[in-house]
């Protein structure tokens, strides 16, 4: 049976399990040194004031939320092409979807979509971008659209931590910086660019953002004496918002320091394996790939879609030679839960509609072979050799 190649995977050496030890070894396996050094090391490479390393990417979410003061009789702006958990942790909040459909060559949110819908409905809050695959939205255009309309951005950045993207100045940001947003969210889940098992983080350089943050994190409670109604002792706290347990543990802490320090290699690689992904499939005219920035080498790629009339045929084929490829994904504006309590339905999103019947990721991975890469090209051409 040749080798299972999955369409992403996780990279652990030797320092993982050297820190993690460390923490089972020490006083704190949670709420000790680890998650402040974890944290410092986010916002070194976001170049940001903030960073709150959270249970997982949807609590991210759904803290920044939280903290931009969605809510009902609100609405957010997102795309039907991402993982259910963007629009979810907005709905949670109490606030209604308005999902705008996508640019079919960089499968971001259609920005000139995004100015109609702004124009047609002033009680849109927040903006959800999702950098899908690792590609970055123009942040510029967004940015001045939410300042014109007044709409506050959150960028779900779950698939694009490591990466850089350049302003209308050609000026670089590294993905977290809120250079354009208000608040940037990721995901550490095994699959993403790195990871802490389970796991997730805030960024913002915004302090009242920070303060809520630090807040709904720890179940709206707070120990500061500058905010306390008044002080009965040293045990003494109280709560002033509704909050989550929303702490990372000091094991994954250290896990996120370990990987943290790998992401630029990793970075490489996976820039690397698109690179070459893209040069061998032009030759096969019935695939397509994600459109590129101008200047590529600074992106971090989570994902390598790919579009193809026969995606299912291609799916069977190649999960038959154990490459799981996977798909990314059912737009969420289609789930059953939205159709029903939202009333949304198909045709209401056809770019992204037609790209999930043609949507399919192959293997990318920074432990990825050469060879693992071959094989995966070769299956690729040999069913369109088939099929013909
Ligand atoms: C675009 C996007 N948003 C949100 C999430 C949710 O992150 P998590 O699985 O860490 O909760 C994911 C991850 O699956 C994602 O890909």
């Amino acid at each position: 049976m040749p080798k299972k190649l999955p369409y992403g995977r996780q990279s652990i050496g030797s320092r993982e399990y050297e820190l993690i030890k460390e923490v089972l070894e020490s006083d704190w396996l949670t709420q000790g040194p680890r998650l402040g050094q974890f944290e410092g090391a986010l916002k070194d490479l976001c170049q940001t004031d903030y960073a709150f390393a959270v249970t997982n990417g949807t609590d991210a979410l759904y803290l920044a939320c939280r903290a931009a003061g969605l809510g009902p009789g609100d609405r957010f702006i997102t795309t039907p092409i991402t993982f259910a958990a963007t629009a979810n942790t907005a709905v949670l909040c109490g606030a209604e979807p308005v999902f705008v459909d996508i640019d079919k060559n960089t499968l971001n949110l259609d920005l000139n979509l995004v100015e109609k819908a702004l124009q047609a409905d002033d009680s849109i809050k927040v903006i959800l971008p999702v950098h899908f695959a690792g590609l970055v939205c123009d942040m510029d255009r967004l940015a001045d659209l939410a300042g014109q309309y007044n709409a506050i951005i959150i960028e779900d950045a779950c698939h694009a931590i490591g990466g850089q993207y350049q302003d209308h100045q050609n000026q670089w940001h590294p993905v977290g910086s809120c250079h354009h947003s208000a608040m940037t969210c990721f995901s550490f889940h095994p699959v993403k660019c790195m990871t802490t098992g389970e796991g997730g983080a805030v960024t913002t350089s915004n302090p009242d953002l920070a303060r809520r943050l630090t807040l709904l994190r720890s179940h709206g409670i707070t120990k500061d004496p500058d905010i306390l109604e008044k002080n009965d002792g040293n045990w003494y706290y109280e709560m002033h918002d509704l909050g989550i347990n929303g702490r990372l543990t000091d094991l994954q802490a250290a896990l996120g320091l370990a990987q943290i320090d790998q992401l630029p290699q990793w970075q490489q690689r996976r820039l690397e394996l698109v690179k070459k992904y893209d040069s061998d499939l032009a030759e096969l005219p019935q695939i397509q790939t994600q459109q590129r920035p101008q200047n590529e080498d600074r992106s971090c790629y989570h994902l390598m879609v790919i579009r193809t009339e026969n995606r299912r045929e291609l799916f069977d084929w190649l999960h038959e030679k154990e490459i799981l490829v996977q798909v990314h994904y059912i737009p969420v504006h289609l789930q059953p839960y939205y159709r029903k309590k939202f009333g949304t339905k198909p045709g209401l999103c056809p770019e992204a509609e037609k790209y999930y019947s043609e949507a399919l990721s192959l293997p990318l991975f920074p432990a990825m072979s050469d060879q693992d890469q071959e094989r995966v090209v070769q299956a690729v051409k040999d069913f369109h050799q088939r099929a013909k």
